[in-house]
C-alpha cells in the first residue's frame, strides 16, 4: 500500500500540471484559428449578418466544416448565430472595424511576432533584434490609428487626466520623439488645427508608413515625419512639448535621447513620457514575465516605473511636473527648467 502512496501523488502532481497546459493549449489553438479566419478576411465579411450559405460560399469550405468553425467562434464569443445568420459579437466586431484604434489584424499579427521572439528567447542565447519588417509590426500593434474612437480617447486624456498635453500642443511646436506610425500626433493633428509637429523616427520602413498616413491626411504642411535617430535631432529651444517613447529606446541611448529633447525644447517646454510596464496585479504576472523576456532580448529597458522614468529624466536636467494617472496608465510630465 506504502509503495502506492508516491505513484498517486505523482499522478495528481501530473493532473494539475496537464489541467494547467489544457488551458494553454486550447488558447494557442483558438488564437491560431482567429488569425487564420482574420487571414481569410472573415472578419471583414461577418461585420454584416450573413447566412450560413453565402459564408459557406464566402469560406469555400464545407458545410460540416464551416458548421464546425462557427461553433468553435461562437463558443469563444467571436460570432453570434441566430436560426441561420452568422454575425460578429459587438465587441469583436468593434475590434475588428476600420474605427478601432488599434484593429484586430494589428494585434494579432503582433501576437505572432512575439511568439517567434519567445521561441528564439529560449533556443538561442543571443539578442533578439527586430528587423525592420518587425518593427512596423510591433509600431502597428501599439501605435493607434487615426479615427473618431482614437479621437474621443485623446478627447477624455485632454480634459481628463492630462490636460498639460492639450495645452502644449496649443502652445506652440510638438516633437514626436519615437513616433512609429504616428498615431498620436497624427489624431491630435486632427483635433488641433494650429498643431505643428516634428514627428522622428529611426527605422526607414516605419517611417515611410508614418508618412504615409500622413498624405492620406493631408497632414503634411503640419506634420513633419524625419526618418533620423532621435540623437542627432539638432534643433535648439524651439519645441513648446514633447512626447518620448520611451519603452523602445535601448539603454545605449536614452542619455542622449533625453539631452537632446531637453535642447530642444523651449525654456519651460514641457515633456510627457508614458509608464508603458507597471508592477504588475499577480493575475497578469504571467502576461508580465513573457513580454520582459521578449523586450529584454530587444535590447529596451522593461518595467521602468513612472517613478524611475521621473528620476531619469530628473538626472538629465528636466524637472518633475508631475505623475499624472490617467484612464491610459500613468504619465510622468516634466518641464526643461528655465534658467
Ligand atoms: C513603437 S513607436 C511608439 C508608438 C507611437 N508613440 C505611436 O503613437 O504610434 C516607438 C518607435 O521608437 C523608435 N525608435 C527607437 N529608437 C529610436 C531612436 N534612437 N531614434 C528615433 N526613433 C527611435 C522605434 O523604431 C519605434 O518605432
Amino acid at each position: 500500500m506504502t509503495d502506492d502512496v508516491q505513484p498517486l501523488e505523482r499522478l495528481a502532481l501530473a493532473g494539475k500540471a496537464r489541467q494547467s497546459l489544457k488551458n494553454w493549449i486550447a488558447g494557442a489553438q483558438f488564437l491560431a484559428l482567429l488569425a487564420a479566419i482574420d487571414e481569410q478576411g472573415w472578419t471583414r465579411f461577418l461585420a454584416e449578418p450573413r447566412d450560413l450559405d453565402a459564408l459557406t460560399d464566402f469560406s469555400g469550405l464545407p458545410p460540416a466544416r464551416l458548421r464546425d468553425l462557427v461553433d468553435a467562434l461562437e463558443a469563444h464569443g467571436v460570432v453570434e448565430r441566430q436560426d441561420r445568420t452568422v454575425r460578429l459579437s459587438a465587441p469583436f466586431e468593434a475590434l475588428a472595424a476600420d474605427d478601432a484604434m488599434i484593429g484586430l489584424s494589428d494585434l494579432l499579427a503582433g501576437a505572432t511576432l512575439m511568439a517567434g521572439k519567445i521561441r528564439a528567447a529560449a533556443q538561442s542565447p543571443g539578442a533578439l533584434p527586430l528587423t525592420d519588417d518587425d518593427a512596423l509590426v510591433v509600431a502597428r500593434a501599439v501605435g493607434g490609428r487615426v479615427t473618431p474612437v482614437s479621437r474621443t480617447l485623446y478627447e477624455n486624456l485632454f480634459t481628463g487626466g492630462l490636460p498639460e498635453l492639450a495645452g502644449a500642443v496649443r502652445a506652440g511646436r510638438w516633437l514626436d520623439v519615437g513616433c512609429g506610425i504616428a498615431g498620436a500626433t497624427l489624431t491630435m493633428a486632427t483635433m488641433v488645427p494650429q498643431l505643428r509637429a516634428v514627428a522622428v523616427e529611426l527605422v526607414p520602413l516605419v517611417a515611410a508608413e508614418a508618412t504615409r498616413r500622413t498624405e492620406a491626411l493631408d497632414l503634411t504642411d503640419r506634420v513633419e515625419v524625419r526618418c533620423v535617430d532621435a540623437r542627432d535631432v539638432d534643433e535648439k529651444d524651439t519645441f513648446a512639448g514633447a512626447f518620448w517613447a520611451q519603452p523602445f529606446f535601448p539603454e545605449s541611448a536614452r542619455t542622449a535621447t533625453l539631452d537632446m529633447i531637453l535642447r530642444a525644447l523651449e525654456p519651460g517646454g514641457l515633456l510627457f513620457v508614458q509608464e508603458m510596464e507597471p508592477e504588475p496585479q499577480e493575475s497578469d504576472r504571467p502576461a508580465y514575465a513573457l513580454r520582459r523576456l521578449v523586450y529584454q532580448g530587444w535590447g529596451v529597458p522593461f518595467g521602468r516605473t513612472a517613478e524611475q522614468l521621473a528620476a531619469e529624466a530628473e538626472s538629465a536636467g528636466f524637472a518633475l511636473v508631475r505623475i499624472a494617472p490617467t484612464d491610459f496608465g500613468r504619465f510622468v510630465i516634466l518641464r526643461r527648467p528655465v534658467e
